[in-house]
């Protein structure tokens, strides 16, 4: 089914956030559209309040005087809902509760003509639930926008168990025609985006708890290494940690309090001393006027460095050695099981094993443990960790090799999968487990996790990259070291792996 013509009247319910950003986005689009509230007065407000932002896009010059009128000449409020019969899509965007929305749809059905299609734009209640009952149930759908709306490409398009596939079709080629990437997803709790990304929180967070190292080192090892836009703490504190608990809470709970979704008790902290992040002020970091805010940790080394010994492929890892060798480091290869041997120090990327167990089990002597790095060939930092037995001087070797390389060094204490690693591992074990349950396609997973929370690379395609092997080992490891049910592998990856295919 084609989108919906321009031509088609848009109604939006709910004139909040979202609301107004739908649309914002389709009049952009367009359509002409009626905006609604039962809160007197509002849909003007946002109306208003539209104008004004177009208007800082026409003083930027990027948006016409001509066209901020036009968009806002298409952008009516309605006084009442029954002036909304004409709709041939309603998108609502009210308060987050069930028998609110179903009401609101049962209203609507009544209202508006059969062929007209509703969209819930709910972050986290089931489509097939709020269709259940109505007469036609088939046309309701989930059109899931991402905060802000205008701005933000994703918008999932979920299907309930009675939606119409026409339908969803017709949203999502709609979607496309308003600029947007859309796609599609079936009605599972968290969707796409809100369940594959749960562990980008849950690693860091535990990690934290832990003790493995602090917010700020855990954060830049998440940019400079992940080439995450954010760490987990610095998002969270934006996102607002009462809402990022609470949908983390939803999702848990939705899977019958799966350990994978387990919420963290120091967030849980955080929500219950009301430090909900910048909009109290502080949360992870204090917001303060005037308070500075903490460095990560770095190891320096005055160790010289001038040569080192590659055994084998570092596999993911393998670019840093074209870095050394640009950086004047003599490299020699020989053949061997992936280790990067300086003076007394052996490297190795990390399998999810502690260092120190490694150190045992394979009789590596200064065994430094290295993280995942997004791509090594450009990262600006590098996690490492060390097993008990090894050296200060050879710790000392690893780092000014490290830093050789360019490389900043900030050491965890020794934790199975250090930062990076473990939280690529569980996101492309998440993502592995919605394509096995049929929530989405690979390709429509990393599309959402890219457009949906500025990931740079989608998790399944990350996860072919590292080696689906090493990631199928590093989680074995996790497992084995936790002994926790959180870290089993996903059947789907087994499944890669023994018939030697990747997910992309
Ligand atoms: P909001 O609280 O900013 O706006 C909700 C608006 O709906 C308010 O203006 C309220 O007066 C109005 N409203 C409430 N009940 C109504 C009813 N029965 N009829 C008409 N209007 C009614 O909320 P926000 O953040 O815009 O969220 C709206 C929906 O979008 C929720 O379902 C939420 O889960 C979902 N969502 C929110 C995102 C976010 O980041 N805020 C992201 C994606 C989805």
């Amino acid at each position: 089914m084609p989108a919906l013509n321009a031509s088609a009247t848009v109604v939006v319910i709910g004139a909040g956030a979202m609301g107004a950003g739908i649309a914002q986005v389709a009049a952009q689009a367009g359509h002409p559209v009626r905006l609604y509230d039962n809160r007197a007065g509002a849909a003007a407000q946002a109306i208003d309040g539209i104008d004004r932002q177009l208007g800082r896009l026409v003083e930027k010059g990027k948006l016409d005087a001509e066209a901020r009128s036009a968009i806002v000449a298409r952008l009516q409020p309605a006084e009442a809902i029954e002036a909304l019969a004409d709709a041939s899509l309603v998108i609502e965007a009210i308060v987050e509760n069930l028998e609110v929305k179903r009401g609101l749809l049962r209203q609507l059905e009544a209202l508006c003509s059969a062929d007209c299609i509703l969209a819930s734009n709910t972050s986290s209640l089931s489509i097939t639930s709020l269709a259940a009952g109505l007469q036609h149930p088939g046309r309701v759908l989930g059109m899931h926008f991402f905060n802000p709306a205008p701005l933000m490409a994703l918008v999932e398009i979920v299907s309930g168990l009675a939606s119409d596939p026409a339908l969803a079709q017709c949203l999502y080629e709609t979607a496309k025609a308003w600029g947007k990437q859309p796609v599609h997803t079936k009605s599972t709790p968290g969707f796409i985006v809100n369940r594959v990304a749960r562990p980008f929180y849950a690693e860091s967070l535990r990690l934290l708890q832990e003790g493995a190292a602090d917010c700020a080192t855990l954060d830049a090892l998440m940019r400079d290494a992940g080439g995450f836009r954010m760490g987990a703490f610095e998002l969270t504190d934006l996102i607002g940690h009462d809402v990022n608990y609470a949908v983390t809470c939803s999702v848990f709970d939705a899977y019958y309090g799966d350990f994978r979704f387990q919420p963290s008790l120091i967030q849980k902290e955080l929500v219950d001393a009301g430090r909900l992040g910048r909009k109290s002020g502080r949360g992870f970091y204090d917001y303060a006027e005037g308070a500075e805010r903490p460095h990560p940790a770095e190891l320096a080394s005055d160790a010289s460095v001038e040569s080192c010994v590659v055994e084998g492929s570092l596999g993911v890892a393998e670019p840093l050695v074209q870095r050394l060798r640009e950086a004047g480091v003599n490299v020699v290869r020989r053949d061997g099981t992936g280790l990067l041997r300086v003076g007394d120090a052996v490297l190795a990327l990390s399998d999810g094993r502690l260092a120190s167990q490694r150190a045992r089990e394979d009789g590596l002597a200064n065994l430094v443990l290295i993280d995942l790095a997004l791509d090594y060939a450009k990262a600006a930092r590098l996690g490492i960790s060390c097993a008990a037995a090894t050296s200060e001087a050879a710790r000392d070797q690893a780092v000014a090799l490290l830093q050789r390389a360019g490389l900043k060094v900030s050491q965890l204490a020794d934790i199975p999968g250090l930062a990076v690693l473990r939280t690529v591992a569980m996101l492309a074990n998440e993502g592995a487990d919605a394509v096995l349950q049929g929530v989405g396609t690979a390709a429509d997973i990393d599309l959402a996790m890219r457009a949906g929370v500025n990931y740079p690379q989608g998790p399944l395609a990350w996860a072919d990259a590292i080696g689906l092997a090493v990631v199928l080992r590093t989680l074995e490891n996790l497992q084995a070291a936790y002994g926790e049910e959180r870290y089993r592998p996903s059947l789907l990856l087994r499944r890669q792996v023994a018939e030697g295919r990747n997910f992309r």
